[in-house]
């Protein structure tokens, strides 16, 4: 068998020990730059949608940092840790790989577990097939040593496994998050709300910063512009462990998650920054706005006004302080359509309005994103919701 697996990396992990950040496709490396940036880890893009961090070596080190990464990341959608990587993406080589990895260093008695399995191969065609094959594996390695073999509960597990097959080959971990990291407390009835972890994205390929002045003029409910002003102040998520599969796993029992998540809690935004503002021309997605900052404890740190972006007055003197413009306008699609176009038209007049600024801008039509009357920016596709949509940066001319 050819998996490359070897101790001591976390419990029998891979060496190096490593990170696999899943995100939406199109902005893996982003996710990767914001751990660097952040935690000082080592990260690159590895495809679309993945990234390795890389982690430092020790038990102890490898977890804390695993766990740093988990609590602290906006852009990541899953955080996995890998135990094993490049196996050949056939039946009794996967299974053979997995019956090799101590699972039962990792998964508590009586706690359930589920496999969550992607990609394909020619050999391995169905996932569901996969997660099977992956579950009787782990559970075969208990029952050959004797011990109790954990449950399965693919409804709600408290660890979750995760098997990735890409190009031929196959990686396993366990999904630190247990699930999509997305969710964070924000609203999620509101109006085509954006998942956080794809604005947190956005924003970092938008590059937002602490000294560049932000206006979002359809900020909706508050996702990106929230997620923007968060990413441009170097603040981290700071997840609650206790909703977080990581603190069902042996290892990280050892970890303080408690005290590492305050300490990520604790960090307050900079009190000098460049103004951060959104608007929108709905009074009740304005009252959301409002209330998500004020949950994001960005209150008094990011305005929201009520206002169509028709009547938006951009800021006095413009060129002083060169901003960004980053924005999610009305596709048309789930939004009821009127008007949509001639938003999206004086958003371009808005822009041009705004000498030396960027206009960052996330379009799922191009038929709309030429409303704009810009010449063509950098693209970036992304993923976002189904749709393959277009991440567009307009460096706005000075006049
Ligand atoms: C796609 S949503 C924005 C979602 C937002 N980015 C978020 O993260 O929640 C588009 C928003 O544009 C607003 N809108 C539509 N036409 C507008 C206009 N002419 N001026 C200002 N806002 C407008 C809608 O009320 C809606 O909230």
């Amino acid at each position: 068998m050819t998996s490359r697996r070897a101790a001591p990396g976390p419990r029998g992990g891979t060496t190096p020990p490593h990170l696999r950040l899943v995100t939406a496709p199109g902005l893996a490396g982003a996710a990767a730059g914001e751990v660097s940036a952040l935690l000082g880890l080592p990260a690159r893009e590895t495809g679309p949608a993945t990234a390795d961090v890389g982690l430092p070596p020790g038990d102890d080190d490898t977890l804390l940092a695993a766990a740093r990464v988990t609590l602290a990341s906006r852009a990541a959608g899953r955080v996995v840790l890998d135990l094993a990587r490049d196996i050949p993406a056939e039946p009794d080589a996967l299974a053979a790989a997995l019956r090799d990895l101590p699972w039962e260093d990792w998964l508590p008695v009586g706690v359930p577990f589920a496999v969550r399995a992607t990609g394909r191969s020619p050999a391995l065609r169905h996932t569901l097939h996969v997660a099977r094959l992956a579950k009787d594996a782990v559970r075969d390695r208990f029952r050959a040593r004797g011990r109790q073999a954990p449950p399965v509960d693919p409804r709600r597990p408290r660890a979750l496994l995760d098997v990735a097959i890409r190009k031929g080959r196959c990686s396993v971990g366990l999904d630190l998050g247990g699930g999509s990291l997305h969710y964070r407390g924000g609203r999620r009835d509101a109006t085509a709300p954006l998942r956080e972890d794809v604005a947190a994205g956005l924003a970092l390929l938008a590059g937002v910063r602490a000294d560049r002045p932000l206006l979002d003029p359809f900020c909706g409910s508050g996702t990106l512009l929230a997620e923007a002003a968060a990413v441009a102040l170097g603040l981290p998520a700071a997840r609650d462990p206790r909703r977080l599969a990581l603190g069902a796993l042996l290892p990280f029992r050892d970890v303080p998650l408690a005290e590492l998540a305050e300490e990520l809690a604790s960090r307050r935004p900079p009190g000098d920054h460049a103004p951060f503002l959104g608007a929108d021309a709905d009074a009740v997605r304005v009252a959301e706005a409002r209330a998500l900052v004020a949950r994001a404890g960005l209150g008094g740190h990011v305005e929201v006004r009520e206002a169509s972006v028709e009547a938006l007055e951009p800021p006095e003197n413009p060129g002083a302080r060169p901003g960004i413009v980053l924005t999610n306008p009305p596709w048309g699609r789930r939004l009821a359509g009127t008007g949509v176009r001639a938003a999206w038209r004086a958003l371009g007049t808005l822009a041009r309005r705004l000498p030396g600024w960027t206009l960052a801008v996330l379009s799922g039509d191009p038929a709309l994103t030429r409303e704009l009357g810009l010449a063509a920016g950098r693209r970036h596709p992304v993923l976002v919701g189904g749709v393959d949509a277009r991440f567009l940066l307009y460096p706005l001319r000075s006049r």
